[in-house]
């Protein structure tokens, strides 16, 4: 039996056929998107650099020779790779399980494509099931976590942990997102919400599922 690492690490190496030949890249986080990186090793002289979602990220390219580039110094970009927690048949999105969402939006909004890489595990029918992280400004947690109640979640401080941008995380529990592009812009229009983790209004343009048989492509 395959574990999920062993997906996640085909859903990466299935990846690598549409960053060729494409000298900047978009470069999410988390441990399906570091297979990704490591997996660049080998084409690391033919790349430019990369836009990175994260100083994790920035960090592993770094460490690989990749030369991390400025968003605002490219402009929009070809391609970019990232992870999901979750992933419905609309190729809508959870992110924001590794915190880094507010990046990770920015850089989905400037690629033309957006290359969504992951387990099978993460499939579901319904967005929810897996805690929809809000990147919110520190001063804001609790009144963005009382509007969260309101709509009908139970909102969780990720207490301790500090985004990249300085911001807080709050993980909202049992929220069923059945109309995913509605619920982002509510709660992105709750004031003191840097970034809510629901990617529908730029969602995924193709997800490689690893599975035990093999990796299966959603566009
Ligand atoms: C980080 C993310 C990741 O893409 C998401 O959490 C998936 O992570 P992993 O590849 O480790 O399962 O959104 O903010």
């Amino acid at each position: 039996m395959s574990s999920a690492d062993d997906l996640k690490r085909k859903a990466a190496e299935a990846a690598l056929e549409y960053v060729r030949g494409i000298p900047i890249l978009g470069i999410g986080t988390g441990s399906t998107v570091n297979h990704f990186i490591d997996l660049l090793a080998d084409f690391r002289h033919q790349i430019e650099g990369a836009v990175s979602s994260s100083e994790a990220s920035t960090e592993r390219l770094k460490k690989l020779g990749i030369p991390v580039l400025d968003l605002n110094a490219v402009g929009d970009l070809e391609v970019y790779v990232d992870g999901a927690d979750e992933i419905n048949p609309h190729l809508q999105l959870i992110k924001g399980g590794g915190g880094a969402l507010t990046r990770e939006k920015i850089i989905a909004a400037a690629s033309r494509k957006f290359v969504c890489i992951a387990d099978e595990g993460k499939y579901v029918d319904v967005l929810g099931r897996f805690p929809l992280p809000i990147e919110v400004i520190p001063m804001a947690r609790s009144y963005v976590s009382r509007q969260m109640v309101k709509l009908g979640g139970q909102p969780q401080w990720r207490e301790g942990f500090i985004t990249d941008n300085g911001g807080q995380i709050i993980d909202v529990h049992n929220l069923e997102i059945l109309k995913p592009i509605e619920m982002e812009q509510t709660i992105n229009n709750i004031p003191g919400v840097v970034t809510v983790g629901i990617f529908a209004l730029r969602p995924a343009d193709v997800v490689l599922l690893g599975t035990p048989d093999g990796v299966k492509t959603l566009n």
